[in-house]
């Protein structure tokens, strides 16, 4: 099936978004050696790499087989996530902001857009990132709860600060969209409507999200 301009844009935008993924995770594996994270930590850590450059990889195949050249540029600049000290806060921050939003909304969106798909190069690429994205869930909230118990204060002071601002960035990013209809050629090729983007999004505040990322920090919850 011939793919539309959209198409392009839009794989082609899947594919700098997993390469920064791949940046950011990188850099968050490096933070947990910093602070002596354990062995297995690490190693999970580094499997979630390898998978973001496969969906780099995967996502480019998508782009060019629909017709899109040159290879989406980079900004590098994006891909040397923020240090900040003391590291404690680099690793909640990239923990809560990359996996426990940004992962556990990917899980319900990418599903979405493979239900729709029906191009092979499109289905079986999202077939893979959808199995290896719900794993990547669970590494950013079982990071949570590690860095809950060794660095609370890191933990109550990136949610108070920040919290607010990084849910904002995502439905900035995602959740601004009122179109509900899309041509079902574009959905072959794995886009889904701008609503669509916003009804998961909602879904996964009202779920995941209130349960598991109180505004409170968590010393001021323990004080019932
Ligand atoms: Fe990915
Ligand atoms: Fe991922």
């Amino acid at each position: 099936m011939v793919a539309s301009e959209a198409v392009r844009a839009e794989w082609g935008r899947r594919v700098v978004a997993e390469y920064r993924s791949a940046a950011t995770t990188h850099a968050l594996v490096g933070w947990l050696i910093e602070v002596g994270a354990s062995p297995d930590l690490v190693r999970d850590g580094l499997r979630v790499v390898d998978d973001e450059l496969r969906h780099a990889e995967l996502s480019a195949g998508v782009f060019a087989a629909a017709g899109g050249r040159p290879s989406p540029a980079i900004d590098r600049a994006t891909l040397r996530p923020a240090r900040v000290e003391p590291v404690e806060h680099s690793i909640v921050r990239a923990c809560v902001e990359c996996f426990c939003l940004g992962e556990t909304v990917a899980v319900p969106l990418f599903r979405r857009m493979l239900a729709g798909a029906s191009e092979p190069v499109a289905v079986s690429t999202l077939r893979r990132i959808v199995a290896d994205e719900a794993r990547h869930r669970r590494f950013g909230w079982e990071l949570l709860d590690h860095c809950r118990d060794i660095m609370p204060s890191a933990v109550d002071s990136v949610l108070q600060a920040e919290l607010p601002r990084m849910k904002a960035a995502v439905f900035a990013a995602y959740g601004e969209g009122v179109g509900d209809v899309i041509p079902e050629a574009d959905r072959a090729w794995g886009l889904i409507a701008p609503a669509e983007y916003r009804a998961e999004l909602l879904r996964t505040e009202r779920g995941w999200w209130a349960r598991r990322l109180p505004t409170q920090p968590a010393s001021a919850q323990s004080c019932r």
